[in-house]
């Protein structure tokens, strides 16, 4: 990114209930992992449909900084894993995206021998590694950290024993990862049972790799030393689909979304259907019609899939923001994610946090500038600027851009007026 582009921003004009269809792109959190499984195999994987954001062009260049080569036909994109000849992610990339630290679990497989930057990612909270690294020792990984970089060391992983002490996506994605080529049989309890462990397995086997048990709290896996090429179509985005639906709610509009996962989103369509809105599922699209939809939410909290999704919090909120009466959301996952929630105060909104808490009461929101800290938050400034009177400017937005790929586009193409405005042309 260069200074210019830190200077881009959104504009939007609200008040215009959003109408009409949009597709949903695939998923982010399910390519990241994936596209780091392909350095355990020693040809070229196919990720049909995988998102072009920014996260996964940083994942991109990680790959190939360490020897993979890479490139997109229309919308997929290709990796080719057989030159990867290194196993040190430069400290930059690693410091940019959280997701470099799956690459460890994989690449360890690979090379024997990896250094990896402690790495970066949102802003919305502490987000420790220990998990990651102790799945990792579990498995014959012998580990050390020095002025924040991690060296890892194993001739071979050994398949193992691992109980996670708490439930994390990514440190079960880096032990399925490790797992998957190791010596023998690995079990691992206390799993995340989000989809996103499901559509890594998938992908796995699809290599070749022999795993049961995902979506349970307790997954088998049998280490396999020939992983293969595979061609994989990459999940739709349930926190996209979720993004899209909750702007229909704010500007009380009325869409369909194509190739939503709607299984995947329950928790949020329950809450969704409580707050008065409605929607049904015709010919695989989710219809939404938030025209009646009127209640705040009494009290909700985020949870583990399958409860509700940490990731759709500040733009629920913001949400219940605009809905008259008293909303309760409690933050369970990440100790700081309620930065968008300041945010919208300069728009007008009444929330209070008090700890985890957030508590929310509906009113008119009026068009202000602000800026986005982090990726759903940022989202979350979107929907506000949707729904409320005026001109909304929005700042930071590369961090909306690491993980949706045309909000702009999508949003006009509902009817919403929102532009993205480039620091050349201010
Ligand atoms: C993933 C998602 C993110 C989502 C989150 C929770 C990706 C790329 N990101 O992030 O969008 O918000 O799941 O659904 O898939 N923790 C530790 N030690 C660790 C790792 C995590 O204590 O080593 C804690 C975290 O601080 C947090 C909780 O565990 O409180 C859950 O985090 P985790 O599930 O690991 O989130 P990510 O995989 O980073």
């Amino acid at each position: 990114m260069t200074g210019a582009e830190a200077l881009d921003l959104y504009q939007i004009e609200g008040g215009v209930p959003l109408n009409g269809e949009v597709q949903i792109q695939g998923s982010k959190n399910a390519v990241l992992p994936m596209m780091a499984a392909s350095v355990l195999q020693k040809g070229c994987v196919c990720l049909k449909g995988c998102p072009d954001i920014a996260d996964v062009q940083c994942m991109e260049q990680i790959l190939q900084s360490i020897g993979a080569r890479v490139w997109r036909i229309a919308g997929d994109l290709y990796v080719d894993c057989k030159e990867i000849d290194t196993g040190v992610i430069p400290g930059a990339y690693a410091d940019k995206m959280r997701s470099s630290i799956i690459l460890m679990g994989a690449l360890l497989g690979r090379m024997g021998r990896i250094r990896v930057g402690r790495p970066g990612g949102c802003t919305i909270g502490e987000r420790p590694i220990n998990l990651h690294l102790s799945v990792l020792e579990a498995l014959g990984v012998a580990l050390e950290v020095e002025d924040g970089v991690i060296y890892a060391r194993a001739d071979r992983i050994k398949g193992g024993y691992y109980k996670f002490p708490k439930r994390s996506v990514g440190a079960t994605e880096n032990g399925i990862l490790a797992a998957a080529a190791a010596d023998g049989e690995t079990v691992l309890e206390n799993c995340a049972r989000e989809p996103e462990i499901i559509h890594l397995c998938q992908f796995l086997r699809s290599m070749g790799a022999n795993i049961v048990g995902e979506g349970s709290a307790t997954i088998h896996i049998e280490g396999v030393k020939d992983l293969h090429e595979t061609c994989f179509e990459v999940p739709a985005d349930r926190i996209v689909a979720g993004t899209y639906l909750l702007a229909c709610a704010v500007t009380r509009g009325n869409i369909r979304l194509t190739h939503a996962p709607i299984g995947e989103m329950q928790a949020l369509l329950r809450v969704y259907k409580e707050m008065g809105g409605q929607y049904e599922v015709k010919g695989g699209k989710l219809i939404a019609d938030s025209r009646h939809l009127n209640r705040p939410v009494p009290y909700l909290k985020t949870e583990e899939y399958p409860g509700f999704p940490t990731d759709l919090q500040s733009l629920l909120l913001t949400l219940c923001a605009t809905i008259p009466g008293e909303s309760r959301i409690e933050e369970t996952i990440f100790e700081d994610r309620f930065k968008a929630a300041l945010q919208i105060k300069h728009m007008g909104a009444d929330v209070r946090v008090e700890g985890r808490v957030a508590v929310i009461n509906g009113q008119n929101l009026h068009g202000a500038t602000v800026k986005a800290e982090e990726l759903r938050g940022g989202a979350a400034l979107v929907l506000a600027g949707l729904g409320a009177r005026g001109i909304t400017r929005i700042g930071g937005i590369c961090h909306i851009e690491r993980g949706y790929q045309d909000i702009c586009g999508d949003i006009r193409s509902l009817g919403g007026n929102i532009s993205r405005q480039s620091t050349e042309e201010l």
